[in-house]
């Protein structure tokens, strides 16, 4: 098959290499001139395990190319995909400028039957909304198919996703699409859920607001753990063996970021206050994982009451491991709020050499401890829990290391004398 897609970002990027894999042809196309012309030169503008090597192996088989030709190259093929950046507006709204700039050069250049595929998160509505769009720019009925297929792909994993999807979801408003659908991702083994175009849209959003509350419960559970000292990661275990419940997403921390849960948590609730819903649940998650971080900042003045002039160094600023993606993350609100502390901050990421006004960025993850009074772990990288804790502990003036996700060994650390502090782990 022959598809085009739409937008060369996290999600259109790893799509396009994948389909490519799967044996189609597949022409992924970016306004961005600058990121075209890199990918032509063979440079993957983020990290991403496996993707690079994905794209490499498929542009030389001449299944994978690149444009920035935007109009044309819609034109020119019978499936476009559509996987455009949909951020958050200030009031928490999602801002649809890029997915109306594509619904208008669609209309503006279809002529013969397409099938127009929506992948990037869009509100419920949207595409329905560019149904009736593009039959108000004078496209056909029988001219054009849309369909409503969100994606669920985690940063870090994103090529296992695309080949071990647990559900393919498709919102269609005739059946017309279906057969072309299957064919498409027929290398995926997963679930179909056929559904409306808007039922579609409601499967996303209401998946990563699951997630999310899950995870804002895990954190208020630590919480109340901490108070009753209690360790949380037997509350975790006593969870996860219910399969009603289940252990995934039940880790507790300095709480949710990326650049989807927090965005589409905000935007389900616009959506919803649309339509004059109150949604209490989404409110208290929100709440939760916005007041996370302080916790962990009260925790640590505990051991350390006056933050002034200190030296802090925290490990991972991006939103999770495995990724360079800094969208909402909670480390680098962290990082933020310390040097408003008064605070010396330094840092080490395995990935990301962070740029930051008043924050020294190691590419060394001991140099990074030197001197510093308190090391906080903030994301759970695998090589972080296999330090050399007493290198570490020569090179730190002070001994409190804060574990804000709970991944560190407390009773191997405090044989080293450090002083391990978190929520809910004693
Ligand atoms: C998420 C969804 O998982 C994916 O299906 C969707 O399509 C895109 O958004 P991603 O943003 O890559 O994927 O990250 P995810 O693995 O979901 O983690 C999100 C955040 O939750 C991270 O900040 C992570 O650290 C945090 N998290 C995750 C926890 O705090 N506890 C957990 O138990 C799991």
């Amino acid at each position: 098959m022959r598809i085009c897609i739409v937008g060369a970002g996290y999600v259109g990027l790893t799509t396009a290499a994948a389909l490519a894999d799967f044996g189609h042809e597949v022409l992924c196309v970016d306004m961005e001139e600058s990121k075209i012309e890199s990918l032509r030169q063979g440079i993957v503008p983020i990290y991403e395990p496996g993707l690079d090597e994905l794209i490499h192996k498929n542009v030389s088989d001449k299944k994978l190319f690149f444009s920035s030709q935007v109009a044309e190259s819609i034109q020119d093929y019978p499936i476009v995909l559509i996987a455009v950046g949909t951020p958050s507006n200030d009031d928490g709204s999602s801002n649809l400028t890029f997915i109306k700039q594509v619904v208008d050069v669609i209309a503006s250049t279809t002529n013969v039957y397409k099938i127009i595929i929506t992948k990037s998160t869009v509100p419920p509505g949207t595409n329905e909304w560019i149904h009736k769009t593009l039959i108000e720019k004078g496209l056909k009925e029988d001219s054009f198919d849309i369909v409503s297929n969100p994606e669920f792909l985690r940063e870090g994993f994103a090529i296992w996703d695309l080949y071990h999807p647990n559900k393919l979801v498709f919102g269609t408003k005739t059946s017309r699409p279906i057969k072309a659908l299957r064919k498409l991702y027929e290398r995926g083994k997963a679930p179909y859920i056929f559904t409306s175009l808007t039922g579609a849209e409601l499967i996303k959003y209401a998946s990563n607001a699951f997630l999310a509350t899950k995870i804002s419960f895990a954190n208020e559970m630590a919480r109340i753990c901490d108070a009753y000292e209690v360790d949380y990661a037997d509350i975790a275990k006593g969870l996860g063996t219910d399969p009603r419940i289940g252990r995934y997403f039940l880790n507790s921390g300095l709480g949710f970021g990326g650049s989807c849960l927090p965005k589409d948590l905000s935007s389900l609730k616009h959506s919803a206050v649309n339509k004059n819903v109150e949604t209490k649940l989404l409110d208290a998650v929100r709440d939760v994982n916005e007041t996370q971080i302080d916790q962990y900042l009260n925790k640590l003045t505990t051991k350390l009451p006056n933050l002034t002039e200190k030296q802090i160094t925290v490990w991972g600023v991006t939103f999770k491991p495995d990724t360079d993606d800094l969208r909402s993350s909670p480390a680098i609100t962290l990082i933020k709020k310390l040097v408003e502390k008064g605070c010396r901050v330094h840092t080490y990421d395995p990935i990301v050499k962070l740029d930051l006004p008043d924050v020294y960025a190691h590419i060394n993850r001991y140099e990074s401890v030197t001197d510093s009074d308190a090391l906080i772990i903030s994301t759970e990288w695998k090589q972080f829990l296999e330090s050399d804790w007493l290198e570490i502990k020569s090179r730190m003036k002070g001994s409190i290391i804060l574990d804000a996700r709970n991944c560190i060994d407390g009773k191997l650390v405090r044989k080293y004398g450090f002083v391990y502090l978190g929520i809910g782990n004693i």
